[in-house]
């Protein structure tokens, strides 16, 4: 018997669909959208048509004939094209001759809710002036589709992708902003939290009603044999707020599988016709002027008994298909992954698989921001060194998006076997980073909250920026040395997350050093997540006071602003080039290289130390840098400080290094 699941077998299947399929459709496509659009949209399917039919066969194949459900996904990417909105289209074209529109150094991102930002969606729309003044070009607002009332995981829990939450307004108020954003160069990401519904969602009160169709839109179990098993080697999102991962319901008489809350049922990807309607709804979404997706939770997509249930390889060509099919009909969009996984297993989400298989566009790196903070801690760089050069190079189509806060609690990823080549042991180190970041460390600046402690200790950190880096503490003792360490701290973080490479993401509020909310648990939604600490309100009296010399804000946003500039002053700086980590003789210090195709070396040097620190100054012809010269560094610091064969560094200082 022949087999016809090989790769050759299956791409001369996928040759044989495509001819058909093109016979049998392009005509239809060219009437429909008209000679020019007709032919683009053609030309678009036979580019994208191997990732696509390749990902679905082995996902799908053996039980699926894969040609008709193609055929029937085409035909929804095919009408979603024609509702493509005409501004829409000429972005598209826009992006269509400039793909690497979203990793110029131009790109700055800032994150924020809606409602804590601007009260509503219109409402940030008369806010947009403050983001532009900041430099601000990509805005990822947190989650805006209709969630279940009550408690609904900051809004991940999802109950209609197809309506606003009504408090922040209307499906019309975020097509306004999606153009009023587009106006301004600026560009929006909103979340698509596809691995769970609520269970309010339409789909899954159909599947409670008995509809057999939508209940097999769920992972449902008669009794506990299967997820007993599952659970064997299942981790625990929230053990505190929510242990086990399944969920007995009465409705559907059984378990369904719940990774996160009780009330967030996981989908079944098993099912093509889950694919079908979550596809519809990228393609929505695209159609309302949403530039990027942010696939929450992606790792999850696919379970497997036996494992962590997570980065299964299904889940990858789940989201390789989505993004073939849904470039076919608005070839602007970009995918973000948010995939809080160990580092090896990072850059596949960037598609960097045996070989280049076009995935996400963008992935948090949150390797890098773990490490920021571990190295703040222990005021040593070594670690961060080590586990930075050990992260593979992105595809140069793709980029990072790095970060040092955002709306989560901080995990403490920290491998072992990281932490043991350079002499420390993984547990100790990560209950140290907990320690020190809820203030419980003797000597510890920040005053961070501990968030699912586990029975042995270990425990994740809520907190701000400010909060974590020593300036609500400096601000509460009234103590300025301690106050101004604090700010330099945060300049420092904030000057590798906007300088290694990708887009660097401002989360709201820290451009100012806002602190804590200290009233987080008075919601009772609230009050079981201490994330909601770091999820403040935005003080525009505070941000008011960004004009007046000397205040906290007014220095904070300073060291932003001048980060942005000097950012966009550097074309190595753009997402999709190289960096590179440098050994240096100070273990205190982290330094990179930047390099990009189109650019010469640069140099970033930063210091993690709180005394005066320096390196040899061979690295900077280790950096391929002849003539050097700074052109940006530390507050106060002027520039690269040479002296005795050295770079010398101020406490918490940087400096930034490109050839004369
Ligand atoms: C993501 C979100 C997090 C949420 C989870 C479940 O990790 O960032 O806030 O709890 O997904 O949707």
């Amino acid at each position: 018997m022949v087999d016809t699941r090989t790769p050759r077998e299956r791409l001369r299947r996928a040759d044989s669909a495509l001819e058909d399929l093109l016979g049998l459709i392009g005509e239809r496509v060219r009437t429909r959208l008209g000679e020019l659009e007709g032919e683009g949209l053609l030309a678009r399917l036979e580019h994208a048509w191997v990732d696509a039919y390749e990902a679905l066969d082995l996902v799908y194949g053996a039980g699926t004939d894969v040609a008709a459900l193609l055929r029937d996904l085409v035909d929804v990417v095919v009408e979603a094209a024609a509702a493509r909105p005409p501004s829409l289209r000429a972005l598209d074209r826009r992006r269509e001759v400039d793909p690497g529109w979203f990793q110029r150094s131009r790109m700055i991102g800032y994150a924020c809710y809606a409602d804590r930002f601007a009260g509503s969606l219109a409402g940030i729309s008369d806010r947009l002036d403050y983001l532009a003044e900041l430099g601000v070009t990509y805005l990822h607002i947190m989650p805006v589709l209709a969630p279940r009332a009550g408690e609904n995981d900051g809004g991940y829990a999802v109950a209609d992708y197809r309506a606003v939450d009504p408090r922040l307004g209307t499906m019309a108020d975020l097509q306004a902003l999606a153009g009023d954003l587009h106006r301004r160069g600026m560009a929006l990401c909103i979340d698509l939290v596809l691995n769970h519904t609520a269970r309010e969602h339409e789909w899954a009160a159909r599947a409670a009603a008995g509809d057999a169709a939508y209940r097999d839109f769920y992972l449902v179990f008669p009794d506990r044999a299967l997820p007993d098993l599952y659970e064997r080697t299942l981790p625990e999102i929230f053990p505190d707020m929510a242990p086990g991962n399944f969920t007995h319901s009465a409705e559907l008489d059984g378990w369904v599988w719940t990774t996160f809350h009780e009330f967030q049922w996981d989908l079944n990807y098993g099912n093509p016709a889950v694919f079908r309607a979550m596809l519809e709804t990228m393609l929505d979404l695209a159609n309302r002027g949403v530039d990027v997706l942010r696939l929450d939770a992606v790792p999850f997509l696919w379970k497997r008994m036996g494992t962590d249930c997570q980065n299964q390889p299904e889940a990858h060509l789940l989201v390789q298909a989505f993004r073939a099919l849904t470039r076919v009909a608005a070839p602007g969009l970009v995918f973000k992954a948010e995939a809080i996984v160990a580092p090896e297993m990072l850059v596949q989400y960037l598609g960097a698989h045996d070989r280049y298989r076009p995935e996400c566009d963008l992935a948090y790196n949150n390797q890098l921001m773990v490490m920021l903070w571990s190295a703040l801690a222990a005021r040593d760089g070594t670690l961060l060194t080590r586990s930075a050069a050990r992260l593979r190079a992105v595809p140069p189509t793709t980029g990072w998006v790095t970060y040092v806060r955002c709306h989560d609690d901080i995990g403490w990823a920290v491998s072992d076997t990281d932490a043991g080549s350079v002499g420390l042991g993984g547990f100790a180190h990560r209950i140290f980073l907990s320690q020190f970041y809820s203030g419980r460390f003797p000597g510890s600046f920040a005053r961070g909250a501990l968030f699912q402690e586990t029975p042995w200790g270990e425990a994740r950190i809520s907190g701000m920026t400010a909060s974590l880096c020593g300036i609500e503490a400096a601000l509460a003792d009234g103590d300025p040395d301690a106050l101004a360490s604090g700010i330099r701290r945060l300049e420092l973080l904030y000057s590798v997350v906007f300088s290694f490479g990708g887009i660097p993401l401002i989360w709201m509020g820290d451009e100012i050093a806002l602190g804590g909310d200290q009233h987080w648990a008075d919601d009772p939604a609230h009050a079981a997540d201490n994330r909601w600490l770091h999820r403040p309100v935005m003080d525009w009296a505070a941000a008011a006071r960004r004009t007046e010399p000397g205040s906290v804000e007014h220095r904070a946003f300073q060291a932003i602003l001048g980060l942005v500039a000097a950012r966009r002053s550097q074309l190595a700086l753009r997402a999709g080039g190289e960096t590179t980590v440098l050994p240096t003789d100070n273990p205190r210090v982290l330094a990179y290289r930047r390099r990009h195709q189109r650019s010469g070396p640069f140099l970033a040097v930063a210091s993690f130390s709180d005394t005066a620190e320096s390196v040899d100054a061979s690295l900077l012809a280790a950096a391929g840098i002849g003539r050097p010269t700074g052109v940006h560094s530390s507050a106060g610091m002027g520039g690269l400080l040479l002296a005795g064969g050295r770079v010398h560094l101020p406490p918490w200082g940087y400096v930034w290094v490109a050839e004369e």
